[in-house]
């Protein structure tokens, strides 16, 4: 049966420093505090499908180092196939982050083992492609890999959800096999040359980026997201909850919204839920430490009323 997503991607160790503001050019700032977390735009993604429900398996490299340890158990503890997590000699992928009063970040990532992956890493096995309903890529892995992914989904009839982040150039040819396209305003500017100042831009960038496929998401932060399918155009606002840190709920996002198309659910509902669970996220540290699971949305202290009320109830 088709119902797991696969999700490959990056996983990095997140190691976050908390600072009054993000520091300028040749300032040193006493920081507030630090953490580390895992993290990686893939395998956090992994971790918010898998906890939303769904069964997800991880397609990712890390080293054979305790950063890789920390990465491999979150991901299992959440319920993440790891049966083609690859381990190398290579250190595994980092992230420094930085973290402002505001929830705002800055962080700059060094690939480590994620750069490895090419395509002689993708499984064959019949067995694994017949159980996907969804392939999840981003753009933290190497370009060859992720084409190979996609085309090797393509082949098997899989639809392809790309999150194009970050930002960075994309061929052209990859829009003969991605069918969903995710992207924040940063992103999406990027792929379009439209700056997003508010909606009406939005509404125009999406038109831009409609130019190469049918579906595409645009996320707005607080502002929620546009969202684009065929001739329909749609804004589903943001939520209001104070915000710890945003690091990681675009992944939070892309991690539901894949659980829940993979299930069957059309992409407006999909997108309802996924910004419900992006908004959760920002009221929390760290990335896959800040998921939820749909348990937990429909008793969330300033969320749940109203997902209940907007989802459950219709
Ligand atoms: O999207 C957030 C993620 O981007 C972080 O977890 C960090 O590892 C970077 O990859």
């Amino acid at each position: 049966m088709k119902s797991s997503v696969l999700v490959a991607g990056a996983a990095n160790l997140d190691r976050m420093m908390y600072v009054e503001r993000i520091p300028d050019i040749g300032e040193t700032l006493l920081a507030k505090g630090y953490e580390e977390h895992p993290g990686g735009k893939g395998a956090n993604q992994a971790v918010s499908a898998a906890l939303w429900g769904q069964p997800v398996c991880f397609l990712g490299r890390i080293g054979s180092d305790e950063p890789g340890k920390i990465l491999r158990s979150a991901m299992e503890k959440a319920g993440v196939n790891t049966d083609y997590l690859l381990e190398g000699s290579t250190p595994s992928g980092m992230a420094m982050d930085f973290i402002d009063l505001e929830g705002n970040y800055q962080a700059g990532v060094l690939a480590g083992s994620n750069a490895d992956l090419d395509g002689g890493d993708i499984p064959m096995e019949n067995a694994l492609w017949e159980s996907i309903g969804l392939t999840v890529l981003q753009l933290e892995c190497p370009l060859s890999f992720n084409e190979a992914v996609g085309l090797e989904s393509k082949k098997s009839g899989i639809p392809v959800l790309l999150n194009a982040a970050p930002a960075q150039t994309i061929p052209d040819t990859w829009w003969n096999w991605v069918e969903f396209l995710v992207v924040n305003e940063v992103e999406a500017e990027s792929l379009s040359g439209v700056k997003i100042m508010g909606l009406q831009e939005a509404y125009y960038c999406l038109e831009k980026l409609m130019d190469r496929l049918d579906q595409v998401l645009i996320t707005l932060g607080a502002e929620g997201l546009v969202y684009g399918k065929g001739s329909e155009r749609t804004h589903i606002p943001g939520h209001a909850v104070p915000v710890v840190s945003t690091l990681g709920a675009g992944d939070a996002f892309v991690g539901v919204l894949a659980a829940e198309l993979c299930r069957g659910q059309d992409l407006h509902d999909s997108a309802l839920i996924a910004n419900f669970a992006a908004a959760a996220s920002v009221a929390k540290t760290g990335a896959q430490n800040s998921y939820i699971t749909p348990d937990e949305l429909k008793c969330h202290p300033l969320l749940g009323n109203l997902y209940n009320k907007e989802y459950l109830d219709g």
